[in-house]
């Protein structure tokens, strides 16, 4: 997979297997390329060449149809930084949109979906409040919620916690923990490097628009041979103190 912004390569040739139900982190400095590879997986981001196969669905990014983008849409699901919450709709309602305005639900059958997945994250009491009531930790457990809503078979967590107050940070990783241990395809960027080594079945080190290395947690955090991974590494556990 390869993507430029105006001539200048970000993805300089992606290559990654992911087994289903299979959990992968992805770890790496800012600017590398992370969150525009989870763009790419849901054409967010347009890669000018490659493919991608989500189950039965295989695509050339070359020849993409509007049709094949909302079939890939529809198979995936994403949890950004920020949240993005609407301010002036309530908790489910926020969580129902598009399940009534892409997937065509009944706003009944809609209602019920989202109540269980906001009773899933902890939150049945909060469904009628708006978001300005509800702590950023909060915040982004109706984001989860929303994307599990969509019943995807793939979820992209783009540093779900780095915009939370640290004493947020937990009751969210408890959150995503549940949803990868429930068998969904899950894919992680994460600065969260205990919580990476701990879920993850394989995390990916990435640098400057490559994938440096690939293996199990026990492998990059431990006995990583390349030089590169070791660094940043080193780097991010003296910055923790
Ligand atoms: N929409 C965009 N237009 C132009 N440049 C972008 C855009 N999105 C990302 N970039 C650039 O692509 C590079 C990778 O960004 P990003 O994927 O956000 O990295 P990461 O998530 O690893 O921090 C950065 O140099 C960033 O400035
Ligand atoms: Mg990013």
């Amino acid at each position: 997979m390869h993507i430029s912004f105006n001539k200048n390569e970000v993805l300089k040739g992606i290559d990654l297997s992911v087994e289903k139900g299979e959990v992968v982190s992805f770890i790496g400095p800012s600017g590398t390329g992370k969150t525009t590879l989870l763009k790419c997986i849901n054409y967010l981001e347009k890669p000018h060449e490659g493919e991608i196969q989500l189950g039965d669905l295989h695509l050339n990014y070359e020849n993409i149809k509007k049709q094949d983008i909302l079939k890939l849409r529809r198979k995936t699901a994403m949890v950004f930084q920020m949240f993005n919450i609407f301010k002036h709709k309530t908790v489910i309602q926020n969580v129902m949109d598009a399940q009534i305005a892409v997937q065509k639900k009944s706003k009944e059958e809609a209602y019920e979906n989202s109540y269980k997945q906001l009773e899933k994250v902890g939150l049945k009491e909060k469904i009628n409040e708006y978001p300005s009531r509800l702590s950023g930790g909060q915040l982004q457990r109706v984001g989860i919620a929303r994307g599990l809503a969509l019943e995807p078979e793939l979820i992209l967590f783009d540093e779900p916690t780095s915009a939370l107050d640290p004493e947020l940070v937990e009751e969210v990783l408890r959150v995503i923990e549940d949803v990868a241990k429930s068998g969904m395809t899950t894919l992680l960027v994460t600065h969260e490097m205990d919580f990476a080594k701990r879920i993850s079945d394989k995390v990916v080190f990435m640098e400057n628009g490559y994938i440096v290395e690939v293996g199990p947690p026990e492998q990059i955090f431990e006995n990583s041979e390349n030089e590169r991974t070791r660094q940043f590494l080193k780097k991010i556990y003296a910055n923790q103190g």
